[in-house]
């Protein structure tokens, strides 16, 4: 008789155990880079710029260095005899670190003072006399490529114009010939606006060179402090192993804190001039108006149909605003990111994309907000692009889709424009999803609604999502290969402890991957601590974004169980004295084939690895597992969204939302469930309020939390998940797909394309976000689209 555990009491795979990391944040006891201080640790502010393009004449920092209590005023003048003033950008291009020649966006850092306290050092930047020549601005593509338009970057050697890449995938010629076949053209133009992932917790650094031991220390606020710590010993010229990158706790990071910002660059620079620790802690307004934006992408595309329905091609084009410097970090063949996702989860014949990206004197963007790299534009064009198609063809909106979609037999599904989608059950999704809004139902009440002059609107969106980059044959950020790593320990009483090259921001890991462990070993979650964050502990990783853990850092915690797996299985044929082959495993117990009764633990196996194991074994029980995943995964998801939309006032309301995610093999339901509703509250702020904009002068509008709204419980609608539907991925060792964006990614179509719904008849194909109420009034009163593009030039 075998005495296998109950998974679930353990906390292993399908779990909802309760977030670990949680006892600490609602006591208020996290540990965040701020809440840290250091003896002698000095404190640093940044003077960033008012205009958002000017030549700087000088810079007059005097009065800045007699106030009492100021250390140091680092100015770029200063940084370039260091060879320090530009660093170099995750997607090969250079950022200014303190600006010398000009400034290219508002909120530019152009000097820095360290002091006693960060209000000495505030009031000394306010003692900084810079003197601007103010520049024409720049705050679109349509302005930036205009004949005569100034060229921003006039810093690089061969820059002509305001032109970063033109970059085309896809077959052009017979793209061409799939439309020259088509019955009906559908066309639609969009710009996906500029939006920030603001996390609740700005950025921030405390630098801490030691000069007896040469050894840095950074507590930072990164998604990444490998990639940190690398490009530090690049920039810096300081010895790789010298170098110690600690990212405590993470107040949300959702991309924002995946690229290097100047203030991390001046706060070691201090620290090693000073020999003290400085700190660095970005204020509200800093966050919102100079740290990675995302988004600003216009885009306009075309689809080919046949009469029935049938999409027969695709054409998309894309302009990227990036602002002043195009820091994002990508995958490097991947100029625009995974853009060219779009339409994955379709059947379509042929596509070409072409993209731009372009400068712009608007603070850099592009961060992958809660998304893989440009998949939120993607799915959001392809989404709206398909229920306008549909409306074309007065097609029903759910059997348009039903008819095109990839089916479950035809995978693997080489897409268009180059990926391979691997599983997926998109028809059976789109069924529960229907059928749990009421469809038939609901078109009836909106008829009889319209005749009585009431506006509902029900918008779908349907979408898989590449998520999980590697693999490392395809992808790697300058270079270096995206891989991902686990480290597991297990200790002589059974006990383990975990540490991956990822790096949480909130997203549970620490609860997570102890049930990953669980799973594979048998030993309780509750035994296992996680340590993510530390590059002097962790194994190499390139981070957490772009909802890559699961699917690369979570399948090497997989895979490295699995090692230690198979060492215990040599500890326990050693200890039940018979041959590894007669050794059967169940969940945290080997036994004897033909003796069932005759077993050991887990946690014999690991005491006997210290203390009994056999002749010739190399002592303990602990290993390393580099996972290279051999596609990206792809969960797919539906979002169903009803509203009413009030035609006197173009205010509209949240009725239902449904949600289908089918992400494989969930290991914890419930903190599944809580990244779908994190999502699906982005989305809804995208698509309702979120309003981050810039007048034509380059000034952000919407650098403050009156101006820029982040939705509260209050605000948020109710939302209704669905997790029925559950197609393993093929090459995960456990199954699982990524979750962490899919809803931020999928949902904000299926809120807009239930206003544009719910105006059917009035002509109006699209309204750009957020759909504002006067936005959406305009939109029904003139029964016209309504842009949301920013203001050409003043003088224009
Ligand atoms: O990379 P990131 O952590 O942002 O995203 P993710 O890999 O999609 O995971 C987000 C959270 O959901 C993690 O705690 C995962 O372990 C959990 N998750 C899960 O329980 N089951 C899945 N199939 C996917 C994610």
């Amino acid at each position: 008789m075998t005495q296998a555990l109950d998974e679930i009491k353990i906390g292993g795979l399908g779990a909802s155990r309760k977030r670990v990391e949680d006892d600490r944040f609602i006591r208020g006891k996290g540990n965040y880079t701020d809440d840290i201080t250091l003896p002698g640790m000095l404190h640093m502010e940044i003077l960033r710029s008012p205009l958002a393009h000017a030549r700087i004449k000088s810079i007059d920092a005097s009065k800045a260095w007699d106030i009492p209590g100021v250390h140091l005023v680092l100015t770029g003048d200063m940084m370039a005899t260091r060879n320090l003033a530009w660093m170099p950008t995750l997607s090969y291009d250079t950022q200014a670190v303190l600006a010398t020649d000009k400034v290219r966006f508002q909120g530019q850092e152009v000097a820095c003072v360290i002091a006693d306290d960060p209000y000495i050092a505030k009031d000394a930047c306010e003692a900084i006399d810079v003197d601007y020549e103010p520049l024409p601005v720049i705050v679109n593509p349509t302005q930036a490529v205009a004949d005569g338009a100034p060229v921003i970057r006039d810093d690089k050697e061969n820059q002509a114009g305001n032109v970063i890449y033109h970059w085309e995938v896809g077959d052009a010629a017979g793209t061409d010939r799939a439309f020259e076949q088509a019955d009906v053209i559908s066309r639609l133009q969009l710009h996906y606006p500029r939006s920030h992932p603001s996390p609740i917790e700005c950025c921030g650094s405390i630098a801490d060179f030691n000069r007896a031991t040469s050894k840095l220390t950074v507590y930072m606020t990164t998604q990444a402090p490998h990639i940190i710590r690398a490009a530090v010993a690049l920039v810096a010229e300081l010895p790789e192993q010298m170098i110690r990158i600690i990212s405590p706790d993470i107040g949300g990071g959702f991309g924002n804190k995946v690229p290097v910002y100047p203030g991390y660059v001046c706060s070691i620079l201090a620290s090693i001039l000073l020999e003290r620790p400085v700190k660095w802690i970005e204020d509200k307004t800093g966050n919102l108006i100079s740290t990675g934006f995302a988004r600003d992408v216009y885009l306009d595309g075309e689809m080919a149909l046949r009469r029935d329905g049938k999409i027969l091609g695709v054409r998309m084009g894309c302009d990227a605003d990036h602002g002043a410097f195009f820091s994002d970090a990508q995958p490097s063949k991947f100029k625009l990111g995974l853009i060219h996702s779009a339409f994955a989860a379709y059947d379509i014949p042929v596509a070409h994309l072409m993209a731009r990206g372009i400068y712009t004197n608007k603070a850099p963007g592009g961060v992958a907000y809660r998304c893989s790299f440009r998949v939120t534009e993607a799915m959001f064009f392809q989404e709206r692009m398909v229920q306008a198609a549909a409306d074309d063809l007065g097609m029903d909106q759910a059997e348009f889709r039903r008819m095109n979609f990839v089916k479950d037999e035809d995978f693997p599904h080489r897409t268009p424009l180059g990926f391979l989608t691997d599983s997926g059950q998109y028809a059976k999704c789109l069924d529960v999803g229907l059928k749990a809004v009421g469809y038939e139902d609901f078109r009836k009440r909106q008829e009889e609604a319209r005749a009585r002059g009431r506006l509902l609107g029900l918008g779908i969106s349907t979408m898989t999502e590449p998520l999980g980059a590697g693999n490392s044959r395809e992808y790697d950020i300058l270079g270096i290969k995206m891989f991902d790593s686990a480290e597991l320990k297990v200790h002589m009483t059974g006990k383990a402890i975990v540490r991956t090259g990822a790096r949480g921001q909130g997203q549970g890991h620490e609860t997570t991957w102890a049930q990953i462990v669980a799973h594979e070993l048998g030993i309780p979650a509750e035994d296992i601590v996680v340590e993510e964050g530390d590059t002097d502990t962790a194994p190499f990783g390139m981070g957490t974004y772009a909802s890559r853990s699961t699917p690369v850092a979570g399948a090497a915690v997989a895979m490295v169980s699995r090692k230690i797996r198979a060492k215990a299985r040599k500890l326990a044929a050693h200890l039940l004295e018979v041959s590894e082959e007669d050794v059967e495993w169940e969940l945290g117990r080997f036994y004897v084939r033909s003796a069932p009764d005759r077993g050991v633990t887990i946690q014999e196996c690991a005491m006997a690895a210290y203390s009994n194991m056999p002749d010739g074994m190399e002592p303990g029980l602990e290993n390393t597992a580099y996972y290279d995943p051999p596609n990206l995964t792809w969960p797919f998801a539906v979002y169903i969204v009803t509203v009413e939309v009030d035609p006197a006032t173009g205010v509209w309301d949240v009725l239902t939302t449904v949600a289908v995610d089918d992400c494989g093999i969930r290991i914890n339901p419930m903190i599944v469930e809580g990244q779908i509703m994190g999502g699906l509250t982005e989305a809804y702020a995208m698509a309702n309020m979120q309003f981050i904009t810039f007048d034509a002068e380059g000034n952000c509008i919407g650098s403050n939390y009156m101006d820029y709204l982040l939705p509260t419980a209050w605000e948020t609608p109710g939302f209704e998940l669905h997790s029925e539907v559950v197609t393993p991925c093929p090459h995960h060792p456990i199954g699982a797909k990524g979750i962490g964006e899919c809803a931020a990614v999928g949902g904000p179509a299926a809120f807009v394309n239930a206003v544009i719904d719910a105006l059917t008849g009035t002509g109006v194909r699209n309204i750009d976000m957020p759909l504002l109420p006067d936005r959406v009034w305009e939109a029904i009163t003139y029964r016209r689209d309504v842009s949301g593009a920013p203001p050409v030039r003043s003088d224009d």
